[in-house]
């Protein structure tokens, strides 16, 4: 998938910005806080993907500005198509998406079209942080591949923020109104679908992951990547969400009532549950080298990129912030090959960081940016 042109005006900072790409490597350079990281924003956002910064609507609107439009064309293997992103500040709620000129209603519906892997510096701490960051990383992967799956995780969470609710309550001394019941029921479905899904790309991951980082460590280290349940003990070959599987995730919250009540929250479930990395057979939360958790984000990233390359049947297109610089010479190499003939769009503050390759330089300046 390559993006062939992308306008925007009024996106934070960025006015009339009118970029046309290179197919393999764009190199996006400029001081700090002129753009580069806004304009990754709004290519991701085009994939109808959340800000990666978490940010809410009204902040993606230039302080400025009434309006921010976003455009972009982009070719897959088939044909071209093209996606527009209006809002205007009078009426953040309701957007005006078109994809390929047909309306669509919120931007999740732009989902599936453009496929996209962010990496950022954040990200190079995956393997470290909290289990929310896995399991979010987890989460899109599975999304970008099934797209209704995000709706599942989304209304999973609104109806654990209830249940979590109501048994404050109750601990509280309210009574019960049967209410645990119909939310365990649908908790159960969902968290049994998420748990298997999950799992089958975590076992697509081991292999990728596996064979790159061997390949990164000259063999010198292997890699693996386990998912963790807080439900089932055993989840490799089952598929039956429909009837086992949630059975048992019924059974589990079940049991585990009083504690919740207990605890105020839900103690067990697919929002617990961690992935876990380890390498040379070491788990990496507590043994990995920093170096080495640089390696995990990488693989992962890559691993990422590939998975969905031999799902979709096209490449994504590589939207790397500011990680080269973050990365020694090694592991930039390593990268750059990997992800060579995907098209790749870099953000750097110096030039000297990206000498020597070969693509398309634009410069950004001021929320404006122009082709070298
Ligand atoms: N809603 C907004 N309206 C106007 N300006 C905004 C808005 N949101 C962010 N900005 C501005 O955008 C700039 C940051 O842009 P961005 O994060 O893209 O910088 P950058 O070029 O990636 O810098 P760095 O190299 O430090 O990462 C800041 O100056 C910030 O104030
Ligand atoms: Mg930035």
């Amino acid at each position: 998938m390559k993006i062939t042109r992308f306008e925007a005006d009024g996106f934070r900072n960025l006015k009339e910005v009118e970029l046309s790409f290179d197919p393999e490597l764009n190199i996006l350079c400029g001081r700090n806080a002129q753009g580069k990281t806004n304009i990754l924003e709004a290519l991701w956002l085009c994939s109808g993907e959340r800000s990666f910064r978490g940010a809410k609507d009204r902040e993606l609107i230039g302080t400025d500005r009434d309006k921010m439009s976003l455009l972009l064309d982009f070719e897959d293997a088939r044909r071209t198509q093209s996606i527009s992103y209006t809002m205007l500040r009078r009426d953040m709620k309701n957007k005006k998406l078109t994809l390929n000129g047909v309306n669509v209603r919120t931007p999740s519906g732009l989902f599936g079209a453009l496929g996209c892997v962010i990496f950022t510096p954040e990200d190079l701490g995956l393997s470290k942080g909290a289990p929310e960051n896995r399991r979010s990383f987890i989460d899109l992967s599975v999304s970008q591949i099934k797209v209704s799956y995000r709706d599942v995780v989304d209304k999973y969470r609104r109806i654990l923020d209830q249940r979590n609710l109501h048994l404050k309550n109750l601990a509280g001394g309210r009574q019960d109104d049967g209410m645990l019941d119909i939310w365990d029921m649908q908790l159960a479905q969902m968290g049994a679908y998420i748990s298997v899904l999950r799992y089958n790309y975590c076992k697509k991951l081991r292999n990728t992951a596996a064979e790159l980082f061997s390949e990164l460590s000259g063999g010198a280290e292997s890699f693996e990547i386990e998912y963790h349940s807080t439900v089932f003990k055993e989840l490799d070959g089952r598929n039956d969400y429909r009837n086992d599987l949630f059975g048992e995730y019924l059974e589990r919250l079940k049991s585990s009532r009083r504690d919740d009540i207990g605890a105020g929250f839900t103690i067990h479930g697919i929002h617990r549950d961690d992935i876990k990395c380890s390498i040379n057979g070491l788990y990496a939360k507590d043994f990995a080298s920093q170096g080495q958790h640089r390696s995990i984000a990488l693989i992962l990233k890559l691993s990422q990129a590939y998975i969905l390359s031999g799902e979709v049947g096209d490449t994504p297109c590589i939207l790397l912030d500011d990680v080269l610089s973050e990365l020694d010479g090694m592991r930039r190499s390593f990268i750059m090959e990997k992800i060579h003939g995907m098209q790749v769009i870099i953000t750097c503050c110096e030039e000297e960081a990206v000498r020597g390759y070969r693509g398309k330089l634009f410069r950004v300046e001021g929320g404006r940016a122009s082709e070298n």
